[in-house]
């Protein structure tokens, strides 16, 4: 069955490999066989970064380049800025009666963000129920599918809640109007940083970039975590925590290469610069049609602009639509029924 499918990134900086094997790779591969919506989640974005709007109006446009340089393909697929698809901000005020501050503080991935973030109780209230925008993002295209790393299952697990939640409390004349949906995991569900951390992310500087060139992908690579305890080339190695490793997992095509380097470096014998000369050959080969394809949408940023005008407005139809239902469930003044006086 054809399903309808969406996730979204916050433009707040460049994409990386965490963002590709958790989520990117997914649309791809998806985006012909059902309908496929991409949020530039710039109102996202800004709950945590309100003091630099040009900084997430400039990454609209870095994201957007990032999504076509990985194959993303505005013909099978829709590229929708949040922003402009004001229906998402009416849900979102919707949702919030039917989610409790108590549920909210809960929510594992918004704790670790907050504790990162050096939030506490001055935690900005749209950064705190952002799940609550994300569940109206998800809810507004009628998503059954939503491709996320593991960090973002809390988010949908809540989505799926308040769904759940306003089609009990408004059924809708023909039967429930939103639909619940459900994360699907990336074959690797998370990358962990460069530097061993247990994820890579933007803040925590660990991170290779799709759009890093060749030197500092080089220079990234050589100053990777491996195991610390492996010392000399002879000695034995960890495979497990190190993250060159979990790199070659994720992106090496030979996996039975990979199985033999990692007997090899066990065993000791197998120097780090040996299993990171391999990573680096792996990551040019996946990253070098990136960066072409980059270039070459680059060189016409009008017709990226055109990718982003067309796909909101595709977009804000479908979520003006659910909208419309939305209202009348919720026996708003003025919708439906009463809007034509046949009821009051
Ligand atoms: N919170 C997601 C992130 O951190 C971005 C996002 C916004 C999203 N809206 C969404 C993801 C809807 C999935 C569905 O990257």
């Amino acid at each position: 069955m054809r399903k309808t499918i969406l996730t979204g990134d916050r433009p707040t900086g460049p994409l990386h490999l965490g963002h590709y094997v958790g989520s990117l790779q997914q649309r791809v591969t998806l985006q012909r066989a059902h309908a496929t919506y991409v949020l530039i989640a710039d109102l996202q974005a800004l709950t945590d970064h309100a003091d630099v709007p040009d900084r997430v109006r400039e990454h609209v446009v870095g994201v957007a380049l990032d999504y076509l340089s990985v194959g993303l393909d505005p013909d099978a697929a829709t590229v929708v800025v949040q922003s402009q698809v004001p229906e998402l901000a009416e849900l979102t005020v919707y949702f919030l009666n039917l989610v409790t501050v108590a549920r909210l503080q809960r929510n594992p991935t918004v704790k670790d963000e907050m504790g990162q973030k050096g939030f506490a109780a001055d935690v900005p209230a749209g950064f705190f129920v952002y799940p609550v925008s994300q569940a109206a993002d998800i809810a507004a295209f009628k998503a059954h599918l939503v491709p996320v790393g593991d960090d973002q299952l809390p988010m949908i697990e809540m989505a799926a809640e308040i769904v759940r939640r306003f089609n009990r409390t408004y059924p809708g004349a023909g039967g429930p109007v939103l639909v619940e949906p459900e994360a699907l995991l990336g074959r690797v569900s998370r990358l962990p940083g460069t530097d061993g951390g247990p994820k890579m992310s933007k803040s925590l500087g660990n991170v290779i970039n799709l759009s890093d060139d060749a030197d500092t992908v080089a220079r990234k690579v050589r100053g990777m975590f491996t195991d610390p305890q492996h010392l000399r080339a002879q000695d034995p190695g960890r495979v497990e925590g190190n993250p060159v490793f979990a790199y070659l997992d994720a992106f090496d095509p030979d996996a039975a290469g990979v199985a033999e380097l990692k007997a090899r470096y066990r065993a000791g014998g197998l120097g780090d610069t040996v299993v990171k000369a391999r990573l680096l050959e792996v990551l040019e080969a996946f990253l070098g049609p990136i960066r072409r394809r980059r270039a070459e949408w680059a060189r016409e940023l009008p017709a990226v602009h055109r990718v982003l005008r067309e796909g909101t407005a595709r977009g804000r139809a479908v979520a003006a639509a659910t909208l419309s239902e939305v209202r009348e469930a919720m026996r708003l003044y003025g919708q439906g029924e009463a809007a034509t006086g046949t009821r009051e």
